[in-house]
């Protein structure tokens, strides 16, 4: 017995009868029972009542109209900023960036613009060297009459009342257009050796260190809106390590956090017109890569892996700066890393535990460090599990 349905076309049948254009999705799977399928039917049907698929067909459209304007209006866009600040400018990837600035509008604009330029770092003498070298480049797209400013403030990036008063008065004398959070420390470049409070810095530099950035600066942004001719834009340098968090320390956590974070505010502050860009490098040759001190052995360390896993300074500031002119959500080079890491990241966290275990031992090895325990240790561990049991049963 065919079952009918409380739908108007109960009384549709194998007979050739014509459907007319609102029974014949309905018509199809009629005849089938099963408890899916009638619960599918039944939500069909309310919506085919209420004129939902208009509205659905309406939406989908839309959908694809915005996706065509984002991506035509991206390829179109190029962002010029006049007023930039940038933490972390006075080495690596921050210095690169500042330099790449320059040359990019003194080729543009020649000496009709005006462009300043605020660098900070905690080491003054590399501001003023890097400052030094801003004002007297030597390359001929750059003319000497190029107006060009270049602000230095040696300031630490934890410090948040510094932070928010540097902003403050950046924002309220140049109206700043772009702001980089770059400051960061590595393994290598991090004070402390010792685990726990190496993990403090971590997070006090890479993260509390960026926050101490951009909310001072959304906050300036949000309430001068109205008067600004351009729509502000924020930076983020993250790390792929964000994606794969096999360094064995709180690097890729610390840079984990400002990722999701980035993505949190992202569409809340697209309200206030203000865009946010998350920065994922791969390797890029830069000092973090090398200690700062000379070990015991009285070399520095640096970093083991091959040379070809690394960009330069250089390369890595144009990718970043083509990302940020045409106003990209997420920057990550190179190409072939970021799938590599992506892929192993969003493997399961199990799967990820082993793979990341296989790496830290291989590292030991290297080290020629072995995992050794002793009686001592053994002796405790058995103790431990003894007492724990006792406890369970006792309970
Ligand atoms: N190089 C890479 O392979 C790589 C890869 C992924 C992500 N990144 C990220 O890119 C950013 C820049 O790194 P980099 O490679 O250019 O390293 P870098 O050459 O060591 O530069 C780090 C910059 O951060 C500044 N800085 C560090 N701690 C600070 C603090 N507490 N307060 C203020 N400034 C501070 C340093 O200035 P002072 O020394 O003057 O304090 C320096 O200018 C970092 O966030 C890093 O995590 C780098």
């Amino acid at each position: 017995m065919r079952q009918s349905f409380s739908v108007p076309l109960a009384s549709v049948t194998r007979s050739k009868k014509v459907l007319n254009k609102y029974e014949r999705p309905l018509a199809i799977n009629l005849y089938h029972r099963s408890f899916l399928k009638k619960a599918m039917l039944q939500i069909a049907q309310r919506f085919q009542e209420s004129s939902l698929w208009g509205l659905l067909v309406v939406r989908y459209l839309l959908s694809w109209i915005w996706f065509v304007m984002f991506h035509v209006g991206r390829l179109v866009m190029d962002l010029e900023f006049k007023s930039i600040l940038i933490t972390g400018g006075s080495s690596g990837i921050g210095k690169a960036l500042a330099l790449a600035l320059v040359k990019r509008r003194a080729a543009r604009e020649g000496a009709s613009k005006k462009m300043t330029l605020i660098l900070t770092g905690r080491n003054e003498e590399q501001l003023k060297e890097i400052k030094e070298q801003l004002q007297s480049m030597d390359d001929p797209t750059i003319s000497s009459t190029y107006p060009l400013q270049v602000v230095c403030k040696s300031v630490d990036v934890s410090d948040a009342q510094a932070m928010k008063n540097l902003l403050q008065t950046m924002d309220n004398k140049y109206e700043l257009d772009l702001v980089i959070a770059n400051a960061g420390v590595g393994e290598m470049t991090i004070d402390s050796k010792e685990y726990w409070s190496a993990s403090k810095d971590f997070l006090s530099i890479n993260v509390l260190g960026v926050l101490n950035t951009i909310l001072p600066a959304i906050k300036n942004f949000q309430d001068q809106l109205v008067r600004r001719a351009q729509r502000p834009h924020i930076a983020v340098i993250g790390s792929l390590a964000s994606f794969l968090p096999i360094t064995h320390d709180a690097y890729s956590a610390s840079k984990c956090a400002v990722r999701c974070l980035c993505d949190d505010l992202r569409p809340q502050l697209r309200y206030w017109a203000i865009d946010l860009t998350f920065v994922a490098p791969g390797f890029v040759d830069t000092p973090i890569h090398k200690s700062k001190k000379n070990s015991d052995d009285g070399k520095r360390k640096t970093n083991p892996l091959p040379k070809f896993a690394f960009v330069t300074a250089e390369q890595a500031a144009l990718f970043i700066l083509d990302g940020l002119e045409q106003n990209l959500p997420f920057i990550s080079f190179p190409k072939y890393l970021f799938i590599v890491s992506w892929l192993f990241g969003s493997l399961h966290p199990i799967a990820l535990s082993f793979l990341n275990r296989y790496l830290l031992l291989q590292r030991f090895k290297k080290k020629k460090q072995k995992l050794k325990v002793t009686a001592e240790q053994f002796s405790r561990f058995i103790l431990r599990l003894q007492i724990q049991m006792i406890t369970r049963s006792s309970n």
